[in-house]
């Protein structure tokens, strides 16, 4: 039977060990087909979330669920349905591809394990280096095997711990596509990831911890237009024509206009409400719009995020 709530589910879940606090108790809910990226940075708690939901360590306040079942009182049934790569993948360098394949197939027990790695290599691209150590292949390939690895079960819920961490940006692409084509065949991913363009790329919404703590949660442009302001730059062919500037002034909810040579830069109380009654304003004064665009990115977000954070812990260790 599928499982109609989501597919991850943290129910104030937390870490801490020893008087370390890892993770602050945790409220997330990710729907089924939906890749959620946790970012943060260094010692945020990301890992200790995927080694809670990949029952690697147990949560010591509140509890965890994957697909429904708990992460504590049915760990067997999650591991079946979890892939999981760890942030530090360990091979068996002195097997090859296939053999370290082998090892991990069996630990699952599969109908039919030779299928099964051969249908994980080939996705993964690895058919051609299958009979070589693993010890003997760059990062990418490395990366490529732990991918193979975390799927050869068929998982409907993947949890990747910084996938695509020190690979070549062409490797990274091949990564990138290799997640979106999992999602694509049915599989709900959590991914750790310091790649913020990446995560802006593939992420349908991202959460941001630190100190074990959670910040923000919420799709990319939400983000985005919460920390930056709903700032929108508008882009024209020629000088804004009088009637031009006239709509602009016009807009509802619009401030801080700035006319540039070739178009404006203004802030909209909302951008996503209230961009088509600009750009319907703008059409209206027959504008010539090259583009419109919503200044900054998710690394832009990220970085006001935590400037704003350091400037609140110094504020409160001067009180
Ligand atoms: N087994 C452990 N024993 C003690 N402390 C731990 C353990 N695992 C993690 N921690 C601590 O918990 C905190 C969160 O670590 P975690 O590995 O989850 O961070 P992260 O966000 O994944 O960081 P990074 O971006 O560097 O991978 C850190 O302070 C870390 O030192
Ligand atoms: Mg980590």
């Amino acid at each position: 039977m599928t499982h109609a709530g989501p597919a991850i589910e943290l129910d104030r879940a937390g870490r801490t060990f020893g008087d370390r606090v890892a993770l602050r108790p945790l409220d997330l809910a990710i729907p089924p087909g939906e890749i959620f990226g946790l970012l943060g940075p260094n010692g945020s708690g990301k890992t200790t979330t995927l080694r809670i939901l990949a029952t690697l360590i147990r949560p010591t306040t509140g509890t965890a669920r994957i697909l429904g079942h708990d992460v504590v009182t049915a760990a067997m049934d999650v591991r079946r349905r979890v892939g999981v790569m760890p942030e530090k993948p360990s091979l068996y360098e002195r097997l090859t591809v296939r053999d370290n394949l082998v090892f991990w197939a069996d630990a699952h027990t599969l109908p039919d394990t030779r299928a099964a790695i051969a249908s994980a290599l080939a996705f993964v691209g690895l058919e051609a280096r299958a009979d070589d150590r693993v010890g003997q292949l760059s990062k990418g390939w490395r990366q490529r095997v732990a991918l193979a690895r975390a799927i050869v079960h068929r998982p409907r819920v993947l949890l990747l711990d910084e996938p695509s961490s020190g690979l070549d940006p062409s490797a990274a692409a091949a990564m990138e596509r290799m997640i979106r084509a999992l999602v694509a065949d049915g599989a709900t991913v959590l991914m750790n990831t310091h790649r913020l363009a990446e995560a802006e790329r593939i992420c349908d919404r991202v959460a941001i911890l630190r100190h074990g703590e959670l910040l923000e949660l919420g799709t990319p442009r939400q983000l985005r237009a919460r920390l930056l302001g709903n700032v929108v730059n508008v882009e024209l062919a020629g000088p804004p024509t009088l009637p031009v500037r006239r709509a602009v002034e016009a807009t509802p909810a619009i401030s801080d206009v700035r006319w540039l040579p070739g178009g404006f830069a203004c802030r909209l109380e909302d951008a996503d409400r209230d961009t088509p009654a600009l750009i319907a304003g703008l059409v209206h004064a027959e504008a010539q719009i090259v583009s419109v665009v919503q200044a900054g990115d998710l690394e832009s977000a990220y970085l006001e995020l935590m400037a704003r954070t350091a400037r609140e812990d110094e504020l409160e260790a001067a009180a």
